[in-house]
C-alpha cells in the first residue's frame, strides 16, 4: 500500500442557501480544492451524498458532477451511507490512491436540503424504515432514546444531565463563532439551550444539528507527489469503517456506540497509535448526546465520563482535547452527505496551521469520526502532518 496525503481542500459556506443548487455547491467546493492542490488533472472522483433523489429529485451524481466540473470521461462514483456518505467516500478515495490504481483523486460530499422537500421524512430513510420510520420515530426521537438510556445507565439526575449536555452545544457554538463557513456564528449560553423548544425529551432545539445546504471537497495523492508541492504534507495514517444493527431495538446497549468503537479500533491499529496520541477531533455531533457517546466509544473517556467533557472545559480550543473546532454539526451545520468530507477539511486546515482564530497550537495529529443514522455505520480517519 502506498502512503496517501491530502493535497487540497475546499468547501462552500454552509447554511440555508436558497439561491444555489446541488451541482453548483459541489462544483464550487471542487474548484476550490483543485486550486488549493494546484492540479488540473484527475484520475477519478467520489461523490458522497445521502439522498439527492428525495431532496433535489436528482440521482446519477457521479456523471452529473464530472460533467459540470468539465472532466470529460472521468470515472466518477456516488457513495451513500446516510450521514456517513462523505466519510465513506473519503475512505474509498484513499483506498484507490493507496492501491496504486490512481494518483490524483477528488473526494467530495454534498447535500442540498432546503428544496421544499419533507426533510424529516427524507432523513428517516437512514433509520430502519420498516421498523422505526414506519412507526413514526424521527431522528431527534432516536437520539432522545439514546440520551434517556445514557441518563438511566449512568444514574445521572435529569436536571444535572440536562445542564451538562447543554455545555456541548454552548462549546460548539463558541467554536462556530470563529468559523466563517459556519451556518450559525452566534454564541449561546446554557440558558439559551435549556429554554429552547423541546423537540424530543430530553433534547431541545439547541441540542440538534440544523438542516443545511453545503459541499466540501478534498484532493488525494501519493505522498511522493505531495512532497513536491511545497506545502505541509498531511498524511492519512489510519482509516477504519464499520456497520452495526440499524434499528435501536436490535442493539444490546443503545447508550454504547459499538459501531464507532469498531471503526476506531481499525483506524488506531492501522496508524499504530492510541487515543492519547490525538491532538484534536472532529466528530459527529448530530445531537449533543452523540458527541458524548462518540467520545467514549473513541476511547477518550471511560463509559459515563464524557458527559463532563465540555462541562469541565476539556473539549474547548485550548482545552486538553479540542473537539469540533469547526463548530461541529451543531453550529457549522450538517448537510448530511457533505459532513464527513468537511470534517477532513477542518483537520487538514488545523494540521497545516491555517485555522486562524480556531487554531489548535502545535496540532500534529487529528481524528475525524463520521456516523450514519443512529449508529448503524461509522467511518474514522486519522491524519498526521509530517
Ligand atoms: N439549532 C439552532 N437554531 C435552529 C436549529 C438548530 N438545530 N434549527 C432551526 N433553528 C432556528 C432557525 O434558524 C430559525 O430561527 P429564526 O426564527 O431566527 O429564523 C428557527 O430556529 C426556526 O427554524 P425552523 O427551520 O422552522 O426549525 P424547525 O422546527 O423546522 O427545525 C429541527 C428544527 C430541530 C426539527 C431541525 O433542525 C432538525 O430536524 N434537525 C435535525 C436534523 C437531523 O436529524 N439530521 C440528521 C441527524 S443524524
Amino acid at each position: 500500500m502506498r502512503e496517501v496525503a491530502v493535497i487540497g481542500v475546499g468547501m462552500t459556506k454552509f447554511g440555508e442557501l436558497w439561491n444555489t443548487n446541488l451541482r453548483s455547491l459541489f462544483v464550487e467546493a471542487a474548484l476550490k480544492a483543485l486550486k488549493d492542490a494546484g492540479v488540473d488533472r484527475l484520475d477519478s472522483m467520489y461523490v458522497g451524498c445521502m439522498t439527492s433523489g428525495l431532496f433535489a429529485h436528482q440521482e446519477h451524481l457521479g456523471a452529473l458532477m464530472a460533467d459540470y466540473l468539465g472532466q470529460k470521461h472521468l470515472p466518477a462514483y456516488r457513495i451513500e451511507s446516510a450521514c456517513a456518505s462523505g466519510g465513506l467516500a473519503f475512505r474509498l478515495g484513499f483506498i484507490e490512491v493507496a492501491s496504486g490504481m490512481s494518483d490524483i483523486v477528488l473526494v467530495g460530499g454534498v447535500e442540498k436540503m432546503h428544496t421544499g422537500a419533507d426533510v424529516t421524512d427524507a432523513l428517516s430513510t437512514a433509520s430502519d424504515s420498516e421498523y422505526e420510520a414506519f412507526l413514526g420515530i424521527t431522528f431527534p426521537g432516536l437520539y432522545a432514546m439514546i440520551a434517556n438510556a445514557y441518563m438511566h445507565k449512568y444514574r445521572i439526575p435529569y436536571k444535572e444531565f440536562r445542564e451538562k449536555l447543554a455545555h456541548v452545544a454552548v462549546k460548539n457554538h463558541e467554536h462556530g463563532s470563529k468559523n466563517p463557513n459556519a451556518q450559525f456564528r452566534m454564541k449561546i449560553t446554557v440558558d439559551t439551550v435549556l429554554n429552547s423548544t423541546l423537540v424530543a425529551d430530553p433534547l431541545r432545539l439547541m441540542d440538534c444539528s440544523p438542516v443545511t445546504d453545503g459541499a466540501a471537497c478534498v484532493v488525494l495523492a501519493p505522498v511522493e507527489i505531495a512532497k513536491k508541492l511545497g506545502k505541509p504534507v498531511v498524511k492519512v495514517i489510519g482509516s477504519g469503517a464499520a456497520t452495526s444493527a440499524i434499528a435501536l431495538a436490535q442493539r444490546d446497549d443503545i447508550a454504547w456506540l459499538d459501531v464507532v468503537e469498531a471503526a476506531a479500533k481499525r483506524a488506531y491499529d492501522m496508524a499504530k497509535i492510541t487515543p492519547k496520541d490525538i491532538d484534536l477531533v472532529e466528530l459527529h455531533d448530530c445531537f449533543t448526546i452523540a458527541e458524548v457517546c462518540v467520545l467514549e466509544a473513541l476511547g477518550f473517556y471511560e463509559p459515563g465520563g464524557a458527559i463532563n467533557a465540555a462541562y469541565n472545559g476539556d473539549t474547548y480550543i485550548g482545552g486538553k482535547l479540542p473537539v469540533n473546532t469547526s463548530g461541529g454539526l451543531k453550529a457549522k451545520g450538517h448537510p448530511v452527505g457533505a459532513t464527513g468530507v468537511a470534517q477532513i477539511v477542518e483537520i487538514v486546515e488545523q494540521l497545516r496551521g491555517n485555522a486562524g482564530e480556531r487554531q489548535v497550537k502545535g496540532a500534529k495529529r487529528g481524528l475525524a469520526q463520521n456516523m450514519g443514522g443512529s449508529g448503524a455505520s461509522s467511518v474514522v480517519h486519522i491524519l498526521e502532518v509530517e
